[in-house]
């Protein structure tokens, strides 16, 4: 089991977000998996998407603030770009780092690594 001491509503707009990215951004049928560890003092939150993926470029502006990724796969897929950048300043709020690993056409994972206050076993 992980615990970590958060917020409720900061909580919900983190997952909420990076959830509905994967499947927004994802092929028709395609697959989003969640997966949360523990890895020493860190909670360590995975949402693996089967999507269309994000180039190396992109990857580098995608957590600032209106970014919108525009290609020929994006185009018709709204929102305001503004997701992320506000996954990121809650993450950080609670000392956690936020980072994306992607493949163009492959998928993306976004990881979230937050300390967790430790508890007793
Ligand atoms: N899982 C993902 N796979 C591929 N591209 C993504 C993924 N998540 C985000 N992106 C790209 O990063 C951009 C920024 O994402 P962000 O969540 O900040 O904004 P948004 O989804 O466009 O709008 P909002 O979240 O405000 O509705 C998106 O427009 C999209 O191009
Ligand atoms: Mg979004």
């Amino acid at each position: 089991m992980v615990t970590i001491q958060a917020d409720n509503e900061g909580v919900n707009i983190v997952f909420s977000n990076l959830l509905s990215n994967a499947v927004k951004y994802n092929h028709e049928g395609g697959k989003v998996d969640i997966i949360i560890d523990r890895d020493n003092g860190d909670a360590v939150i995975k949402v693996i998407d089967t999507g269309i993926g994000i180039s190396g470029k992109d990857q580098e502006v995608l957590f600032d603030d209106f970014v919108r990724i525009k290609n020929e796969k994006t185009r018709n897929i709204s929102g305001s770009g503004l997701g992320l950048s506000i996954v990121k300043k809650i993450v950080e709020l609670y000392h956690g780092l936020i980072i994306v690993e992607s493949t163009v056409g492959e998928g993306s994972t976004f990881i979230v690594t937050i300390p967790v206050k430790l508890v007793p076993d």
